[in-house]
């Protein structure tokens, strides 16, 4: 049995009129409510928007962040991160190289590909050729033995939300045909959607973590005062894939 955590849109330096307080607020009371677990988890992904505006120092205060936890996420960019200063904060990398960031991890009892959909300077999420090349190198490549997850921001599907399916995830028959190829991928993992939900890609389940800076309103519970509430708690997702193949997914509000 493999156990893991998904949070997802922490959204640091996001200013509700508080310098950001409230963001880096959140994000903290979801990595200590983690780190204050008795079990242990076999791992943690954090699927985007980790800085709100991709500024350096909204990621030296997630590296900070993120340093003083018990565990270190797996990371992937999301469309308020901009690839150079996220590359140079937690790769080391050259922060004018503005190419896709994916990273690939091979766990004990799991494979992570963690896929850059972002767009610089966009909304909405794609997987470019060279990253769905190198997604379909990295499955072919990774041990059979053990699950892969295949996780990236954007959802390559509605989720029926009217304020993220016009900046979802394109081009997605290209990344069904490249997961079709790989039998070994349990499920796919995304964030972006700022509301937890689960359904399915290429008749693999799909689940979007919730967002932690805000939870975002469906149609059917009205406007509010727009589409996002900042009053619900933030949420996380814990991921149990089990011996039988079959991956279970709960839903935990962070008090
Ligand atoms: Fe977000
Ligand atoms: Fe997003």
């Amino acid at each position: 049995m493999f156990v893991f955590a998904q949070l997802s849109d922490i959204h640091l330096g996001q200013d509700k009129g508080d310098g950001g307080v409230r963001a880096r607020e959140r994000a903290e009371r979801v990595l200590r409510y983690l780190d204050a677990l008795p079990g242990e988890l076999d791992a943690v992904l954090l699927t985007g928007d980790i800085a709100d505006h991709g500024a350096p120092e909204e990621y030296e205060t997630a590296v900070k962040l993120l340093a003083g936890s018990r565990h270190a996420p797996l990371l992937c960019p999301g469309n308020h991160d901009a690839r150079g200063p996220y590359r140079a904060a937690f790769l080391g990398g050259d922060p004018a190289d503005t190419s896709p960031v994916n990273e690939f991890h091979v766990l004990p009892g799991a494979t992570f590909a963690m896929c850059d959909s972002s767009i610089p300077a966009r909304g909405d999420g794609y997987l470019d050729d060279g990253t769905l090349a190198w997604l379909d190198r990295s499955l072919a490549g990774a041990p059979k033995d053990r699950p892969a997850f295949v996780c990236f921001h954007h959802p390559p599907v509605p989720l029926h939300g009217q304020y993220v399916d016009p900046i979802r995830q394109f081009g997605e028959d290209r990344l069904a045909e490249v997961v079709g190829r790989h039998p070994h991928v349990a499920a796919l993992l995304c964030g972006h959607s700022h509301t937890p939900a689960v359904t399915t890609f290429a008749s693999l389940p799909l689940v979007a973590a919730p967002g932690v800076v805000s939870t975002l309103r469906m149609p059917w519970e009205g406007a509010g005062e727009g589409p996002l509430d900042y009053a619900l708690p933030p949420m996380l997702a814990f991921h149990v894939h089990d011996d039988e193949g079959r991956l279970t997914t709960h839903f935990r509000v962070v008090p």
